[in-house]
């Protein structure tokens, strides 16, 4: 056995999503999204993990169990709940939580954006309107201002590819089919808006959605640094191992330009790029292929592949040029001796690049509790802490233990 030492300063974290652990966030599109009838949400979200009010407690958990830092997102849909009005009282509630997070040792790294919007920003276009990223940066803006001095590193947008990749994989229907669904025409007609212009995160895959997003990336970048903001800045992106099996390297190569490149190749002035990887995509000469019989597969379906994550961080590195922040990586599963393996494969893949003298700043794991799986709900469980959906009990795992003893120590025993 012999020890390996993380650089000085890596940041060992976990990391969740303001719509899936803070509760009742009821002006978002999601929200909405989740009580329309024919929703394709499986349950909504409800109280979620009540992290809005349990967040002292909560950092103060993650810290004691050995990590020295926290992503969490903020919500554009408290923070600007009309066009144009702030509210102050949201803002401070983030700002004790970075507070929080400070008297805890946690550097904290914020998403501004992770996947819900505000209703009003529906009801004007939504992610294929070319003011939005106008309307996003003046956000991002308003709350650097506001929060910036506590910021340890920021996110602009998580997993800016999502929509493209969740209709790659075939789990969203194409644009005209889902615009016919029942729920997407009662959902248009609430947020007020024509069902070829609603346009939420997660399902809009045009290449004007392209242009939107990425601006909209673009012009929070500048409008975050214009603050005077000292801290680093970048986006993260759902990054695909693809592997094609005899055959299938040109449909791969297409497919990881799609999926992967066209994103990290307009990343140029950022400080850093945020890796999130879960599994593998294989593939033939035509499409993507489910998970060999017999293969471990986690609670999503997919296979249980943690070599992916050194995949992704050498082809985010190789194609972007950029420093790696690893912003999301781990598995849904009910065995929490799977979740340990799973990590442990991971750091592997981790170390192995940094022994390459790879620029890697820091491991994320998604995520810290048993959260709001989006369309899936409550049923996958991705969280070193388990909640009780009842009672808000939180209850540590033993894999909470495993990976916070590796962060304590920052270094990892190798065989
Ligand atoms: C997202 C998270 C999600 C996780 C697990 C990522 O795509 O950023 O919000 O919960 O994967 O599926």
């Amino acid at each position: 056995m012999t020890n390996f030492e993380f650089p000085k300063n890596f940041l060992w974290g976990t990391a969740t999503a303001a719509h899936q652990v803070e509760g009742n966030n009821v002006n978002s599109d999601v929200w909405l999204i989740e009580h329309i009838p024919g929703t394709p949400y499986k349950e909504p979200s409800g109280d979620a993990c009540d992290h809005y009010h349990r967040y002292r407690s909560d950092i103060a958990l993650l810290a004691e169990l050995g990590f020295n830092s926290y992503r969490f997102s903020i919500e554009w849909a408290r923070i600007e709940p009309e066009e144009g009005e702030f509210s102050f009282a949201v803002l401070e509630h983030y700002r004790d939580m970075l507070r929080a997070c400070h008297e805890h040792g946690l550097t904290p790294i914020v998403t501004f954006h992770h996947f819900t919007s505000p209703r009003w920003l529906m009801a004007r276009g939504g992610w294929e309107n070319a003011d939005t990223p106008d309307r996003f940066a003046r956000y991002c803006e308003r709350a650097t201002k506001h929060l910036g001095d506590l910021i340890g590193a920021a996110c602009t947008i998580n997993e800016a590819n999502i929509a493209a990749l969740i209709m790659r994989f075939g789990f969203m229907p194409p644009p005209e089919q889902l615009q016919q669904a029942t729920w997407w025409l009662a959902a248009s007609k609430a947020f007020g808006t024509a069902p070829e212009e609603l346009s939420p995160f997660q399902y809009v895959v045009s290449p004007k959605a392209f242009e939107t997003i990425m601006s909209a990336h673009r012009r929070a970048v500048e409008a975050i640094r214009g603050t005077g903001a000292k801290f680093p800045v970048g986006i993260t992106l759902a990054l695909q191992d693809i592997q094609p099996v005899v055959g299938g390297e040109a449909f791969a190569e297409r497919m990881s330009k799609e999926i992967n490149d066209v994103y990290l190749e307009r990343l140029e002035g950022d400080d850093f790029v945020g890796v999130q990887s879960y599994s593998r995509a294989r593939c033939d000469d035509r499409k993507f292929l489910p998970p060999d019989e017999g293969a471990e597969r986690t609670q999503m379906g997919y296979e249980f592949y943690p070599e992916a994550l050194e995949a992704c961080i050498r082809h985010a590195i190789a194609v972007s040029g950029l420093p790696v922040y690893v912003t999301e990586n781990g598995i849904g599963t009910a065995d929490d001796t799977r979740r340990i393996e799973y990590i442990r494969r991971a750091l592997n893949g981790v170390v192995n690049c940094l022994k390459n003298g790879l620029d890697i700043r820091g491991y994320t794991y998604w995520s810290a509790f048993d959260n709001f799986e989006w369309a899936l709900g409550y049923r996958p469980t991705f969280g070193l802490i388990a909640v009780d959906r009842t009672t808000q009990q939180r209850t540590v795992k033993p894999s909470a233990r495993y990976l916070g003893s590796i962060a304590r120590a920052n270094a990892i025993e190798q065989a």
